[in-house]
């Protein structure tokens, strides 16, 4: 059983990365347990709280901790991520020194209502985890054009192309895991 920790880059009530989030896990391996990693009351990053992280930062820090993975699943914003992610980006890299993301296996994914699918977003993501660290399933991709035909608010996935898509994804990263945890295992 591997435990993955995942972010929904939105804060929005309705938003479609939480729909293709229940997507992703429905479609996913049985040995897979997932864990949102809640980022919504994170106050806004800064160094001066690195001597003493506040009560829902150390949460954060130690949800990473206790993953074996983590997942991203975030809209595009202006051709890049989401503030509030950015910042929980932010305060799970630091104190200087304590970075959350250190070789942690990660994927990224995301959906939008226009047809680029966040692939500009999963880009600047993608530096951001580069950055700092983390061992990124590099392929497959997946862009994902949200339309209500295809998911259902629950995360059916309407459509079995794309379902098989996701299923797919989902085991590439389940193996992905297995394979980064055999050479780096988490402390
Ligand atoms: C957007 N949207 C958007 N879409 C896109 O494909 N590229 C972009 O750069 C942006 N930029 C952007 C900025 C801001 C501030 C908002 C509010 C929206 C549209 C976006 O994809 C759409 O609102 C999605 O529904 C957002 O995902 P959630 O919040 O529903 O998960």
């Amino acid at each position: 059983m591997y435990k993955v920790g995942y972010f929904v880059g939105s804060l929005s009530s309705t938003s479609v990365n939480r729909i293709l989030s229940r997507a992703l896990i429905r479609l996913a391996p049985d040995d897979l347990q997932f864990t949102e990693i809640p980022i919504r009351d994170l106050p806004l990053y800064s160094p001066d709280y690195d001597a003493d992280y506040p009560p829902e930062a150390r949460a954060l820090k130690d949800a990473i901790a206790a993953s074996d993975a983590v997942l991203f699943v975030t809209p595009e914003y202006n051709r890049s991520i989401p503030g509030a992610l950015k910042n929980a980006l932010d305060w799970a890299s630091r104190p200087w020194g304590q970075n959350s993301f250190h070789h942690i296996p990660a994927a990224v994914t995301g959906a939008s209502i226009g047809q680029i699918g966040t692939a500009v977003a999963q880009q600047s993501l993608r530096g951001v985890l580069s950055f700092c660290n983390a061992r990124q399933m590099t392929a497959p991709e997946a862009y994902i054009h949200y339309t209500p035909e295809v998911f259902a608010p629950d995360g059916e996935v309407l459509v079995e192309s794309t379902a098989t898509f996701l299923r797919d994804f989902m085991a590439e990263f389940r193996n992905y895991i297995e394979m980064v945890l055999t050479v780096l295992p988490r402390q």
